[in-house]
């Protein structure tokens, strides 16, 4: 690819309550790149299989809707992000833990990794996509110009979901959602396909302790440094 069609990508991968989302949109935002949320296309594949009926465990089913699923997202007059799954407005089913652990059981059968291969790398456009996930610096965007990798402790990131989600009039409760992220950490790394893991040639940010703004300007001066931007 020659330089002037090269469309750059910058990864984000981490587990859950990483961050990686509210990251991933602040710097899109910033650079005026396009962003790809790719667990929400997981999340979206399980929320129409069970929208269609489908049997928890029926793997060709799930994989055939993510490939033929028709999905928007948008933003509101706020700037608040809205999601359409087949015209449907979805946006705060994506978000809630049930769809989050059904996202992470559909995400291990690589029939539907597969299916949604072609939907995830048509997101790069020009000038530029922050794609945010698991196994995009490792799978996706091999070739990615940035990769981070973002993580924080667990219990950290046990309370930052807890926050995260009462804010969006949610209940939660702490305990159980600790226990959740651990499993769901455990499923998503243990996997034989594209398990969470930090490509070899990723820069891994700790961003426990840190605030949104520290960890934005550490991954801006990681793309600073190799010229991605000025
Ligand atoms: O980032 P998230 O919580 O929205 O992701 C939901 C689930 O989807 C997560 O448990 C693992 C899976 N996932 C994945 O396997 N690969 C991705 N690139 C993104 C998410």
């Amino acid at each position: 690819m020659d330089a002037a069609s090269h469309v750059p990508v910058v990864t984000i991968d981490g587990p859950s309550g990483s961050g990686k989302g509210t990251i991933s949109r602040e710097v899109a935002r910033l650079l005026g790149w396009h962003l790809l949320d790719s667990g929400a296309l997981y999340r979206l594949v399980a929320l129409s299989g069970r929208g269609s009926g489908l049997a928890p465990d029926d793997v060709a089913g799930h994989a055939a809707l993510a490939r033929a699923m028709s999905v928007e997202f948008s933003g509101d007059e706020e700037g608040r992000e809205r999601i359409r799954l087949d015209r449907v407005d979805v946006t705060r089913e994506v978000r809630s833990e049930e769809a989050g652990q059904g996202a992470s059981r559909v995400a291990a059968w690589p029939e539907v990794r597969e299916a949604l291969l072609a939907r995830q790398r048509a997101f790069r456009v020009s000038p530029g996509l922050v794609a945010d996930g698991r196994d995009m610096g490792t799978v996706i965007f091999p070739a990615a110009d940035l990769k981070i990798y973002l993580t924080a402790s667990a219990a950290e990131r046990a309370l930052r979901r807890h926050k995260q989600l009462k804010e969006k009039g949610s209940d939660a409760n702490l305990a159980a959602l600790s226990r959740e992220i651990a499993e769901r950490d455990q499923r998503d790394s243990t996997r034989e396909v594209a398990p969470l893991k930090p490509a070899p040639d990723a820069r891994i940010i700790d961003s426990t302790g840190m605030s949104i703004a520290q960890v934005v300007e550490s991954v801006l001066s990681a793309g600073r440094a190799r010229g991605l931007w000025s």
